[in-house]
C-alpha cells in the first residue's frame, strides 16, 4: 500500500510508516482501539469515497447511486441481524454524532435528560456542559455509589422521578462492570421516558454474545464501528420501526450531510466479521485478558475499581501506588506501554491529573496476546509503578515490551505493493 504516495508525498508516507512501526512496538492499551483487517483499511480506501450523494437507499437526492445503494443496504439488513434490531441507520460519521441524530430525532432544545456522569465513567455526549450535548439539552446527571463502585440504580431512579427526563441514557466510556439495561429501561417506563443505550465501547463484545444486548431493552441503541467491534471509523444508529423515520430524518438533513459510502462499506464489512466464529473467540479472549491482567494487578499491589472487570477494560486506582494517572501514564508511555489517565470514582485529582488509569485489552488480543502476556504485562507495569524514578531499570523494562511486541505481527508485508 502507499507506493504511490511513497512517491509524490514523502512526508506523509513517512509519518504513516513512523506510525507502523509505532503501532508494532508498542503496547497498546487504550480501551478505544483496536487493529483493523486489512480489508478494511482497503474497503475505507476504496473508489467508493468518490459517489456524493445524499438520503438514503432508494430514495437519494443524486442521481447515479445504483450501484452505492447496495453497500448501504448491505449494511443495513447485516446490522439489523448482527444486533437483532428492527431498524439500522449506518450514516452517523462517528460515535458522537449517533448520539447526535437521537437527540435531534426526539429532542428539543432545552429538553430534560439524564445521562452518566462524564467523571464516573459516561461520555462527553452524555450531557457535559463543554459538548453540545450539555449546551442544548438540560442534563441531570447520575453516578455511581461510592461504596459498590457501580451505577448507583436507586439514585438514578429517584433522579428521573424528580425530573421527569424525556430519554434516559445509558453507557460509558470507562466503566468495567455489566450495565443493568432492563432496569434502567423499566426505570424510564415508569416516568414515560424514552431509553436510549450507547453501546460503543461493548458493541462488540454484544455482537459476540459475551456481553448482555441492551437492544431488546432499549428505543435506541447508538455505538462506533471502531473500539471492541473494532471495525470501520464511523458510528451507527438502531432503532426500534417506530422511530425509524425520525432517526433517519434526523441523521439527513438534520444533523449530516453527504454519505460516506467507503466508510458505510466499511462497516458493512465490520458487521459480516462480527459474525464469525473467529471474531466471537476473539471477543471471549478479550475479557479473559482483562480479568487476568486485573487479578494480576491486585496481586501487585494495585487497587481495580470494582475489584475487577466483567467487558474488555478496567480503571486502576494508582493511590496505592503514590502516583497519578498523569504520571504513570507517562512513565508507561516512555517504556512502550500506552494507556490513558481516567478519573477513578469519587477522584479527588483533576482531569489532566486523576487518580487512575483505563486500560484495554482489545488491541492486544486482536494481536495475539493471552493470559500468559497479560501476567507478563501486569508485572512490568508493577515494575514500572515501583521503579519511577530509576532510568535504568525502566530502560530494561523497555527492552522487555520490545521484546514481547516483536513477538506478534501486525500488517505484515504493509508497503509491499
Ligand atoms: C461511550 C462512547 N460514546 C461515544 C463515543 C464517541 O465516539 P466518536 O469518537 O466516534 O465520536 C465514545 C468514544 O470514545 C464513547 O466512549
Amino acid at each position: 500500500m502507499l507506493q504511490t504516495v511513497k512517491e509524490q508525498d514523502i512526508e506523509l508516507y513517512k509519518i504513516v510508516e513512523e506510525e507502523l512501526n509505532r503501532q508494532r512496538s508498542e503496547i497498546e492499551m487504550i480501551a478505544s482501539e483496536s487493529y483493523v483487517p486489512t480489508q478494511i483499511l482497503e474497503l475505507q480506501g476504496s473508489i467508493l469515497t468518490n459517489k456524493t450523494t445524499e438520503g438514503f437507499p432508494g430514495n437519494r437526492y443524486h442521481a447515479g447511486c445504483r450501484v452505492i445503494d447496495k453497500a448501504e443496504r448491505l449494511g443495513i439488513e447485516r446490522a439489523k441481524l448482527l444486533f437483532k434490531a428492527e431498524h439500522a441507520n449506518i450514516q452517523p460519521h462517528g460515535g458522537s454524532q449517533a448520539n447526535q441524530c437521537v437527540y435531534a430525532a426526539i429532542l428539543e432544545p432545552g429538553d430534560t435528560v439524564m445521562g452518566m456522569r462524564l467523571d464516573q465513567g459516561g461520555h462527553l455526549t452524555h450531557g457535559s456542559k463543554v459538548n453540545l450535548s450539555g449546551r442544548f439539552y438540560n442534563f441531570i446527571s447520575y453516578g455511581l455509589d461510592r461504596e459498590t463502585e457501580r451505577i448507583d440504580y436507586d439514585e438514578l431512579e429517584r433522579l428521573a422521578h424528580e425530573h421527569h427526563p424525556k430519554l434516559i441514557v445509558a453507557g460509558a466510556s470507562s466503566y468495567s462492570r455489566i450495565i443493568d439495561y432492563e432496569r434502567i429501561a423499566k426505570i424510564a417506563k415508569s416516568v414515560h421516558s424514552k431509553f436510549m443505550v450507547d453501546m460503543a465501547h461493548v458493541a462488540g463484545l454484544v455482537a459476540a454474545g459475551v456481553h448482555p444486548s441492551p437492544v431488546p431493552y432499549a428505543d435506541f441503541v447508538t455505538s462506533t464501528t471502531t473500539k471492541t467491534l473494532a471495525g470501520a471509523r464511523g458510528g451507527f444508529a438502531l432503532c426500534k420501526q417506530d422511530y425509524a423515520k425520525q432517526l433517519d430524518k434526523a441523521t439527513f438533513p438534520g444533523v449530516q450531510g453527504s454519505a460516506h459510502l467507503h466508510i458505510m462499506a466499511a462497516k458493512a464489512y465490520t458487521f459480516k466479521r462480527a459474525m464469525t466464529t473467529e471474531f466471537r473467540d476473539c471477543m471471549k479472549q478479550v475479557v479473559k485478558n482483562a480479568q487476568k491482567l486485573a487479578q494480576v494487578l491486585k496481586e501487585n499491589g494495585f487497587r481495580i475499581v470494582t475489584d475487577g472487570t466483567d467487558n474488555h477494560l478496567l480503571v486502576v486506582d494508582l493511590r496505592t501506588k503514590n502516583l497519578t494517572g498523569a504520571q504513570f501514564e507517562k512513565a508507561l508511555e516512555d517504556v512502550g506501554i500506552t494507556v490513558n489517565k481516567n478519573m477513578i470514582p469519587f477522584d479527588p485529582q483533576k482531569p489532566m491529573i486523576t487518580s487512575g488509569v483505563r486500560i484495554g485489552t482489545t488491541a492486544m488480543t486482536i494481536k495475539g496476546m493471552k493470559e500468559d502476556e497479560m501476567e507478563i504485562m501486569g508485572n512490568m507495569m508493577k515494575a514500572v509503578a515501583d521503579n519511577i524514578d530509576r532510568a535504568t531499570v525502566l530502560e530494561n523494562i523497555k527492552k522487555q515490551v520490545l521484546e514481547l511486541s516483536s513477538k506478534f505481527s501486525l500488517y505484515e508485508g504493509y508497503f509491499d505493493n
